[in-house]
């Protein structure tokens, strides 16, 4: 394992245990820019604990973190953190959240680790490497046929340009899918996806933070990212589709005219 695989895990392990402590205690809630984007203290807290062990580490790493944004030259290489992805869970006690750690050079996610500090479960992945759930490997399901398929989706938090953004291709999965669910994380939809639970992903509106690591664990994994059309997906494409890869080109099929 590479050392900052290591480092990414102890940060993550540490953090997923301050957002369990810190559940159901007072928040101070309160919203971003618009009223359905939320951020607590936990997401702060846990933000600053995981950029100080980094740069206790790695004291020259350029850091890219939801809550405090770009930090260092980035032009070597960078962190990628969402310090707690499922906000909104979080907040009204729904106990699907987690942290997520990517580490990104020269446009390629080498290093990624996902943690569900409730279910005790650790994702993690080296490009080239495998995913591990538990240090347990992982692989994606066999499902070949979209109509067997439980896919997973999610909807954006920032919604208020588009807000019925993800309903058209919700109904047209929902007409020829066994079933859909909407969790509320995106990066755990990733691992999902990554260990077989879920057959596919799809989500507009998405930020590098929210797939960084999660996209790693699934190409990893055995599986298929790309954007809405088939296409290689950049951590900023916004639109992604993650899958077993078997039911690749049956997404797209049906959202490829959204992208
Ligand atoms: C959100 C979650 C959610 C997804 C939203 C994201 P946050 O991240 O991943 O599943 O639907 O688009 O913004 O705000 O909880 O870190
Ligand atoms: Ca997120
Ligand atoms: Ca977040």
């Amino acid at each position: 394992m590479n050392q900052r695989s290591s480092v990414a895990i102890r940060a993550a392990r540490e953090a997923g245990a301050l957002l369990r402590s810190m559940l159901g205690t007072d928040l101070s809630i309160r919203s971003k820019d618009v009223s359905t984007d939320l951020v607590t203290a936990a997401d702060v807290r846990s933000e600053a604990l995981i950029r100080r062990i980094i740069a206790q580490h790695f004291p020259g790493d350029a850091v890219l973190g939801e809550e405090s944004g770009s930090t260092g030259d980035a032009r070597r290489g960078r962190w990628i953190v969402d310090p707690l992805d499922g906000t909104t869970n979080y907040a009204h006690g729904y106990r699907c959240f987690c942290v997520s750690i990517a580490y990104e050079q020269d446009g390629v996610v080498e290093t990624g680790v996902v943690f569900d500090p409730m279910a005790g479960e650790l994702f993690h992945a080296e490009a080239g490497g495998g995913a591990t759930c538990n240090d347990v490997p992982i692989g994606v399901s066999s499902c070949a046929d979209l109509a067997a398929a439980m896919l997973v989706t999610g909807f954006p938090a920032h919604r208020v340009d588009d807000p019925l953004s993800n309903v058209a291709p919700f109904s047209d999965f929902l007409a020829i899918t066994r079933a859909i669910r909407r969790d509320g994380s995106a990066a755990l939809d990733c691992c999902y996806v990554a260990c077989g639970r879920f057959d596919g992903f799809w989500e507009p509106g998405l930020h590098a933070w929210d797939i960084a690591a999660g996209t790693l664990i699934v190409t990893e994994a055995g599986g298929q990212v790309t954007d809405y059309r088939g296409r290689p997906a950049g951590l900023d494409s916004g639109r992604l589709l993650a899958s077993n890869g078997r039911i690749h080109a049956q997404m797209v099929d049906v959202v490829a005219k959204y992208g």
